[in-house]
C-alpha cells in the first residue's frame, strides 16, 4: 500500500477504499466532489511495467512544432485507437496519422515489437481505468475524455491547484496510476476554497468575486506561491503520499493543492462531465469558489 504521513495542519481528505467498498457505497462522487482523494485499497493495476522502461522519453528528434506539442501531452489511445498501421518491411509500420506516425518512429524507435508491447499495455490499463470510473462515478454522465500518459520525469513541482485555460463552469473526474516500477511522490496541500479563507483578508481576495476563478488560482499559484520560478513553498505544511507501482487513486485537481515531488510514468485520465450529473452540482468547482466568496464577505461585513 502507499506510504501515507498526514500533516496535523492540513485537514485529512486522503480516504483508502477497496473497489467493493466503493461499489457498496454507489460509488465515491460524492467525496470526491467534496474535494477527498480516494486511493484505491487492495489494488493495482496489473501492468507491463518494463516495456515504458523501453520506449524513448524524448521528443527533440521531432523537428514539426504541432507534432511535437500532441506527443508532449500524449493521449494512451494513439498506442491502439485509430486505423491500425501498414506494415512496411521487416520492421516498420506506416499510419495515416502523423502523430501516431511521429509516437511510432521516435517513442517506440521504429520498432514494430516495442509498439505492439506498448499498445496490448496501454489497452489494458485504459480498459481497467475505464472500469474503474464506471465503478467510482457510476451516473456521472461524460462527454470528453483526456487520457493522458506521461513519461517524462516530473520531479519537484510547485506545489498548485490545477488552471486549465478553460472559462467554462464544469466538472471534471480524474483517475491517476502509477505505471513505473518506482514510487510516486505526491505532496497534499490545503484544499482551494481552505486555502482562500486564509487567504482571504489579507490580500484582499473579494476583487476576484464573480470573476473567472483561474485569475485567483494564478494569483495564489503564481504571485503568492511563486508558481514555477521560485520553491518558497516549504513553508505550507502538506501530506505526503508515496503511491506503489500499479497503484491508482482519484480526486479533483482544482480542488487539492498537489505537487508531484517525484514521479516517471503515470496515466492521468480525466473526463470532463455533464453537471446535472454530478452527485451535487452545487459542489462543482466555481460554485464552490463563489460559495466562499459570499461566506467571507458576510463574515467581514
Ligand atoms: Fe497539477
Amino acid at each position: 500500500m502507499a506510504v501515507i504521513e498526514r500533516h496535523p495542519d492540513v485537514k485529512d481528505f486522503i480516504l483508502e477504499m477497496s473497489l467493493p467498498e466503493i461499489r457498496e457505497r454507489g460509488g465515491v462522487a460524492d467525496l470526491v466532489e467534496q474535494g477527498n482523494i480516494v486511493l484505491i485499497k487492495d489494488f493495482r493495476l496489473d501492468f507491463d511495467f518494463e516495456v515504458l522502461t523501453r520506449l524513448e522519453k524524448s521528443i527533440d528528434a521531432i523537428q514539426a512544432v504541432p507534432i511535437r506539442r500532441k506527443l508532449k501531452k500524449l493521449e494512451a489511445t494513439h498506442f491502439f485507437e485509430g486505423e491500425p498501421p501498414a506494415k512496411v518491411g521487416f520492421r516498420s509500420l506506416r499510419f495515416k496519422s502523423a502523430v501516431r506516425q511521429a509516437m511510432f518512429d521516435v517513442i517506440c524507435k521504429g520498432d514494430r515489437k516495442l509498439f505492439a508491447q506498448a499498445s496490448t499495455a496501454l489497452k489494458a490499463s485504459h480498459e481497467t481505468v475505464l472500469g474503474i470510473f464506471d465503478t467510482a462515478f457510476p451516473e456521472y454522465d461524460p462527454f470528453q475524455l483526456i487520457a493522458s500518459l506521461r513519461l517524462t520525469r516530473t520531479l519537484f513541482e510547485n506545489l498548485h491547484w490545477d488552471n486549465h485555460s478553460i472559462d467554462d463552469d464544469f466538472h471534471q473526474a480524474r483517475v491517476f496510476a502509477n505505471l513505473d516500477i518506482r514510487p510516486r511522490i505526491w505532496h497534499l496541500g490545503h484544499r482551494f476554497p481552505d486555502m482562500m479563507r486564509l487567504l482571504y483578508e489579507k490580500h484582499n481576495l473579494a476583487r476576484f468575486a464573480g470573476q473567472d476563478p483561474n485569475e485567483m488560482i494564478d494569483f495564489i499559484t503564481r504571485d503568492l506561491l511563486g508558481g514555477t520560478d521560485r520553491m518558497w513553498l516549504d513553508q505550507l505544511p502538506r501530506h505526503r503520499i508515496a503511491f506503489e507501482p500499479g497503484e491508482v487513486w482519484l480526486g479533483e485537481s482544482r480542488l487539492v493543492a498537489h505537487q508531484i515531488y517525484y514521479g516517471e510514468a503515470a496515466l492521468v485520465y480525466m473526463w470532463f462531465v455533464k453537471v446535472n450529473s454530478m452527485s451535487d452540482p452545487g459542489n462543482r468547482f466555481n460554485a464552490q469558489v463563489e460559495e466562499v466568496h459570499r461566506e467571507m464577505q458576510t463574515a467581514l461585513t
